[in-house]
């Protein structure tokens, strides 16, 4: 059955069922990882499935043009979602490939949208999230970060573009309109534009696609302005989420024994791993008789998505369990071992960046 939601909530846990149908409904293009030069783990395998205008920032890399990529860390929570690491994977993919590179901290998002106070969320970008995102592989010389709250030029973006954007539009866009997430989704549009503030540069944004409504908007702003030819049309790449591993389609919060967090205890990792949902038959001889059914076995996923980096590698994982030669205890142990890995080298990268913030280098 397929279940679509209508509108996608960036601020809700609506569930994406079928993304197929969503590159359908919202008119995306299907991402296609031959179009760029040497495509990482998650463009190879699906995982990046869709984007906007993504043909110009191919190019830009093919012609060694300037371009940027921009993303926003919400410091909603101490701690991130493994599925955040997809973000950080493109991000760090077009910045090994010649963007300018961007990260913001939503911390006025975060007040406005989640009720975590300013200073609180400043704190928490400090000492954890913007160290996790150098840990998970940005080269920290080569990124500019800054706080929303402290950027003016994006405020002065974000007001402009509030002229031009009507009540219905915002609505359609979100399904509601409550004051603070207006502020919240103009202030993106300020962030998103933020790097074209003195000449027009193309630009592209990776993000999750409950991020897509407010590509959206910002798209349709500046379809709107288009005779001003202040700025050139937005990009974008998106990826799926990281599934939580009871089999429901995205990480979340509300169920910590079956997501998997940065930083986390390899143990109880590998204990999530232990009770996750598999595509294993329900005896031993029909295992081996039938093979997995791999679609839905949620620790292959994870090693596609994140623990495997060698296409061999995981081609061979996944014969042998779909043939039945390799069984659930087996699969949940390699997965386990490759998560343990994973972390500790986490826990490493993350201590030897938290000493590099003082040397970041902060725009506004
Ligand atoms: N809204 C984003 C989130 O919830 C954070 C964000 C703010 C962002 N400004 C951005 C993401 C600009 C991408 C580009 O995570």
């Amino acid at each position: 059955m397929v279940v679509m939601i209508e509108v996608i909530d960036p601020w809700g846990s609506c569930l994406v069922e079928d993304y197929a149908c969503v590159v359908r409904d919202f008119g995306l293009e299907q991402f296609r990882a031959s179009a760029f030069p040497k495509p990482n783990r998650i463009m190879r395998r699906g995982v990046v499935f869709a984007g906007r205008d993504l043909q110009r920032i191919a190019e830009c890399i093919k012609n060694k043009k300037p371009f940027y990529a921009l993303t926003g860390i919400m410091p909603s929570s101490e701690k991130i979602h493994l599925g955040t690491r997809l973000v950080v994977d493109n991000l760090k993919y077009f910045q090994e490939h010649g963007a300018k590179t961007f990260i913001l901290v939503a911390d006025l998002e975060a007040a406005a949208a989640r009720g975590v106070p300013v200073a609180e969320a400043r704190k928490r970008a400090l000492e954890f999230h913007i160290p996790a995102y150098l840990a998970l592989g940005l080269d920290y010389r080569k990124t500019a970060f800054y706080f929303q709250s402290e950027n003016t030029t994006v405020i002065k973006l974000a007001f402009e573009a509030s002229q031009k954007i009507t009540l219905a539009e915002f609505k359609a866009a979100y399904g509601s309109a409550e004051p603070g997430r207006i502020m919240s989704a103009v202030t993106q549009i300020g962030d998103i534009l933020y790097p074209q503030a003195e000449k027009p540069l193309p630009g592209i944004i990776p993000v999750g696609i409950d991020q897509e409504p407010h590509i959206r908007l910002t798209r349709d702003y500046l379809n709107s302005i288009k005779s001003s030819k202040r700025f050139v049309q937005v990009s974008s790449i998106y990826h799926k989420f990281t599934p939580s591993l009871d089999g429901s389609l995205k990480m979340s919060k509300s169920k910590p024994e079956s997501c998997i967090e940065l930083p986390e205890d390899p143990k109880v990792a590998c204990k999530k791993i232990q009770r996750a949902l598999t595509g294993a038959r329900d005896t031993l001889e029909e295992h081996k008789r039938l093979g997995a059914i791999i679609e839905k076995d949620m620790v292959f996923e994870l090693l596609k998505q994140h623990l495997v980096e060698d296409d061999n590698e995981l081609k061979e994982i996944h014969d042998e369990y779909k043939s039945g030669r390799m069984s659930a205890g087996e699969i949940k142990q390699i997965a386990c071992e490759k998560m343990t890995a994973f972390l500790k080298d986490f826990d490493a990268k993350l201590e030897d960046s938290r000493s590099l913030v003082k040397d970041l280098q902060f725009v506004s």
